[in-house]
Order: C-alpha cells, then structure tokens, then sequence
C-alpha cells in the first residue's frame, strides 16, 4: 500500500496557505488512498525562538485543526513528533549523511537565518539542520509520497539525495520519496505582500488568513488585500501577483480555473467580495467542529496517544536496520 507522510510545524496558528497547501488534500484524498500519516513536528518548532507554553499550545492546536478539518483517525494515524524518538535518532544518521554546504544552500535556512541576525538574534544550530530531522521523520517510514506546498520542494529533493545517498553507501535501506502538490493552491501568498508567501510565523497578521479567525476578520483581510492600479482583472502571476493570489484562492476555495474566474469580473471590489466568502464558507465548518473538538480534550489526547504508539511500531525497524547498516548495533 502507499504509504504517504507529511508534517506540520506548531510555529504560529495555522493559516489558509496550510490548509490550501496541504491539510486539505491529506483530509480529502490521502487519507482515503493510503496509508496516511500525519505529524505535528514539534522538534522542528525549537529551531527557532520560542517560548515553551506557546510550543505546548501551539502543538496541541494543530492537532485538533487538523482533526477539526477532517482528519480521522480511523483512517489515518494522527500524531506528535516528540513522542516518537526514532526521528530524533534517524536525523542523528542523516547530518552524518548530509554535507554542511548542501544545508547551508537551503533557502528557507538562509531566509530565517538572515531574519534572526537582522534582529540582532543568533541563530540555532538546529535551524541549520532542520532538514536532516525533515528527512528522518520522511524516511522512517518508508514514504513513497509527500504532500506538500511548493514551499517544500527544496527541502523534498535534499531528501530525495540523502535517500539515495544512504543506500548508496550502505546497501538498499530507505524508500526514495517523492513530493506531491496541489493543482491550485500551492502557494497562498501574503494578502497584503502577495510577493511572499502566506506564513504561520510572519509578524505582521493583516496579510496572513488563519483557519480561527472569525468571519468578520477573514472578510475584513480580504477586502484590504493588495492589489495594482491597473484595475483590470486578469490573472498574470508576474505582472499582478496581488490580483493573481486572490483568483487562485477563489479557485482553491470555490473551483474553477484562475484565468477563467478573472474573465467574470469587472472591478476588484467584486472580486474581493467573492473571495471573502469563499474563503469563510470553507472555514466555517472547520471552526465549528475545533471548537467541539476543544471541549474534548482527552479525545485529541487518546487520538495522539495512539498515533504515537502506530508511528513507533513502523519507524522503529527501519531506523534499527539503518543503524546496523552504518555500524551500530540497534
Ligand atoms: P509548515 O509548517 O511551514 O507548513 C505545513 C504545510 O503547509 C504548506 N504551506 C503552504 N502551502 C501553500 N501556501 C502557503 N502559503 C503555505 N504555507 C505553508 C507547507 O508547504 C507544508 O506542506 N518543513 C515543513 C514541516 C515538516 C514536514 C516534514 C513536512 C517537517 N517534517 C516532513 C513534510 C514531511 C514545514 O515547515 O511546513
């Protein structure tokens, strides 16, 4: 059977770009067409500054969004990072198969690097390494595909190389993975910098649509979002990436193909209008159910606990065979 990992970081609340991204594909179609599991990678959350209650929080919340979007837990296995050590252990052998240079190249690295330093901040060492624990929590389970925003496709292919790389070195041990992404939806931009992406841990929130926030708050975003002067509506990435996001988002949320929704409008107020509620009908049922959801905590609990368990049954011999493949005993 396919076996599908994918993963998100308990940073900041999650937002429209994750949910377009990636969490609703896991929940509409690779729970249903796999072996599915889904991570909340709370390890990854300590690369950078961070403040322990909020990471404790923060990891608890995303577990029950993800539920509250549809994830079940009788068809997937739903758990926590931390609680299954073979990832910790597996990266231990991917940073002694990875080079110093290939993590320094990762744009994401040099990205928050290069923020931490700005503030005057020093970066963690696990910031540079990130991807060997990225790898490890793929290749421990013998992941054949990674459904991911297009955000990750670096991240993806190093990990495609340290596979490889492995089993060069040491005899046939790790599938090769590949990633997968959505036709729409992508890559949610900054509503009100639609040059940069959608992010979880941006300072500024005017521009960032959270899977929480109220009605009231998604329309008030997406009526102030970016957009030119041109006022024409026509979807070109380049040239109006302001107007572009805003028809992918619809396409996302509403169907539909960008360039042919830009065809039904006139002015960009139409178009906003259409996006808000788009964008509130597709989080208004997954507010609703969090909210249910939160009231339970010992069922998010239970739920968690058995991931956990499932995820330590099928990590655990492929990192022993690793170890022994390098030399160690496991
Ligand atoms: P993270 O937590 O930043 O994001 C989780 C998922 O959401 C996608 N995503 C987006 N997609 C479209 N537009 C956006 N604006 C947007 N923002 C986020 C991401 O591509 C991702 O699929 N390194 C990963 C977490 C991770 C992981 C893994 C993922 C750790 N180990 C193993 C897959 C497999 C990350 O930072 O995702």
């Amino acid at each position: 059977r396919v076996r599908i990992f994918s993963g998100v970081q308990p940073t900041g609340h999650l937002t429209l770009g994750n949910y377009l991204g990636a969490m609703r594909r896991w929940v509409e179609e690779d729970q249903h067409r796999a072996d599915a599991l889904f991570c909340v990678v709370d390890l990854h959350a300590l690369t950078v500054e961070h403040d322990p209650a909020r990471v404790r929080r923060l990891t608890r919340q995303a577990a029950t969004l993800l539920l509250a979007a549809g994830l079940d837990p009788a068809r997937c296995t739903l758990f926590v990072q931390s609680q299954v050590h073979e990832h910790v252990r597996l990266s231990y052998l991917m940073e002694c198969t990875a080079s110093d240079g290939e993590m320094r190249r990762m744009v994401q690295f040099k990205e928050k690097a290069a923020r931490a330093e700005a503030r005057g901040g020093s970066v963690r060492l696990s910031l540079l390494t990130y991807p060997a624990l990225m790898a490890a929590d793929i290749l421990a389970y013998g992941t054949h595909e990674v459904p991911v925003g297009a955000d990750q496709a670096q991240h993806l292919e190093l990990t495609r190389d340290l596979a490889v790389r492995f089993n060069q070195r040491y005899g046939a041990t790790f599938v090769v993975p590949k990633a997968t992404y959505p036709a729409v939806g992508a890559r949610v931009m900054d509503l009100q910098e639609p040059t940069s992406k959608m992010g979880k841990s941006h300072a500024a929130t005017a521009g960032t649509v959270y899977l929480l926030d109220e009605p009231e708050a998604v329309r008030k975003k997406v009526l102030r979002a970016v957009t030119d002067t041109a006022g024409e509506v026509v979807y070109e990435r380049e040239e109006r990436p302001g107007v572009a996001n805003l028809l992918d988002v619809l396409a996302a949320c509403a169907g539909g193909e960008p360039a042919r929704l830009a065809e039904g409008y006139t002015s960009y107020g139409a178009l906003k209008k259409d996006v808000a509620e788009a964008v509130v009908e597709v989080l208004r049922p997954v507010r609703k159910r969090h909210a249910e959801l939160a009231a339970d905590p010992g069922y998010v609990d239970g739920v968690l606990r058995a991931g956990a368990e499932r995820a330590r049954g099928l990590a655990r011999p492929r990192v022993d065979a690793a170890y022994r493949a390098v030399g160690l005993s496991a």
